[in-house]
């Protein structure tokens, strides 16, 4: 197995990550230095998934503090950084907290410490739930790149293989930016993981024909009741998983939790331009001036998901008890370190 890639990494006078627009084709590592570019390589997916789009922000934020001398343009950057998207909740709780802290840099490096830490108690936790020579079906992309730590949903995954459990996975390609076909792909091959890709319209038969034993997702953010916001196809992966009676796990930390809301209803989704529907890898391929609607994620009802995997563990129904629990639990990374 390849060692992970380094999404973020911290360099003194800017962050550094690797450009995912770009793989699996080229291993491109940028700095992002000035607001424009920390909001930039967030807004645009260059950095991207909800985990690492949370410490690339504090990260970006800590930096900004000693940079942006005046008070008030210092809180209009980190409030740009802040808003860059809007679904993943784990950014706004990550440039929170750095914000709240005496020492940003090192409230910054805590967070990307823990998110490690985490990642490989999610994936003990995960590899668990999955037996020898389990068939799995994912959505988008969930691994080390999307979390700067060891992934999520693929983490638990990489991890039952490293334990010899021999999975398969289905890979969804996921439309229209293809996490799932560039990233999620290489990541498993990366990982020695054998893997199959689909196109997203495949799931549902692969689902029906295919002997698949579990989907596990991520999440970019949860409410209160379970409701999951993710990337955009995982709710009608979700309903194909109930009609074909086949476990729906979603793998995500505390953060990704959003305890100020009862319900998905109050998750903002974001809207991407229409031209990455209309074109696809740069192509155009809808006809000049064809209008298109694209939501970026989103929200499957609580109720179609088996369960949470956490770094609390499993987490299962009632969400209405069980998710708000999460809220007064230790903070187990802090604890690790
Ligand atoms: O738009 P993206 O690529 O940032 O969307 C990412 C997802 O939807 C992931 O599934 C989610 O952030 C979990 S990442 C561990």
């Amino acid at each position: 197995m390849n060692e992970a890639l380094d999404a973020v990494r911290w360099l003194g006078d800017a962050v550094e990550y690797i450009d995912q627009r770009r793989l699996p084709h080229e291993d491109l590592i940028r700095r992002a230095a000035t607001v424009d570019e920390i909001e930039t390589a967030i807004k645009t997916l260059a950095v991207r998934g909800a985990p690492c789009i949370g410490v690339f922000g504090a990260y970006g934020v800590a930096l900004l503090r000693s940079s942006v001398t005046d008070d008030d343009a210092f809180r209009a950057a980190a409030l740009r950084v802040r808003n860059a998207r809007p679904t993943a909740v784990n950014l706004m709780w990550a440039v929170d907290r750095v914000l709240a802290a005496q020492d940003m840099l090192a409230e910054a490096r805590a967070i990307h410490d823990e998110q490690r830490s985490i990642d490989d108690r999610i994936a003990a936790a995960g590899a668990e739930l999955i037996s020898r020579d389990a068939r799995i079906l994912t959505h988008c992309n969930t691994g080390p790149i999307a979390t700067a730590g060891g992934g999520t949903a693929l983490g638990c995954i990489i991890a039952a293989a490293k334990a010899g459990k021999r999975p398969h996975v289905f890979v969804d390609e996921t439309r229209p930016l293809l996490q799932g076909a560039r990233l999620t792909y290489y990541e498993l091959e990366r990982a020695g993981v054998d893997a199959t890709l689909i196109v997203d319209g495949a799931a549902a038969i692969v689902l029906q024909r295919k002997n698949v034993d579990l989907v596990i997702v991520g999440a970019d953010r949860i409410a209160r009741n379970g409701d999951t916001a993710n990337k955009v196809g995982t709710y009608g992966v979700a309903i194909a998983a109930a009609h074909h009676g086949i476990p729906f796990y979603v793998a995500a930390p505390r953060s990704t939790f959003d305890f100020s809301i009862q319900s998905g209803a109050e998750i903002p989704i974001e809207e991407r331009p229409a031209d990455e529907v209309t074109s696809c890898g740069g192509t155009r391929v809808a006809q000049e001036g064809a209008r298109a609607y694209n939501p970026a994620f989103d929200v499957t009802p609580g109720r179609l998901v088996t369960a949470f995997i956490t770094e609390y563990g499993v987490v299962r129904p009632p969400y209405q008890e069980s998710v708000p629990d999460l809220a007064y639990r230790p903070n187990l990374a802090a604890m690790a370190r």
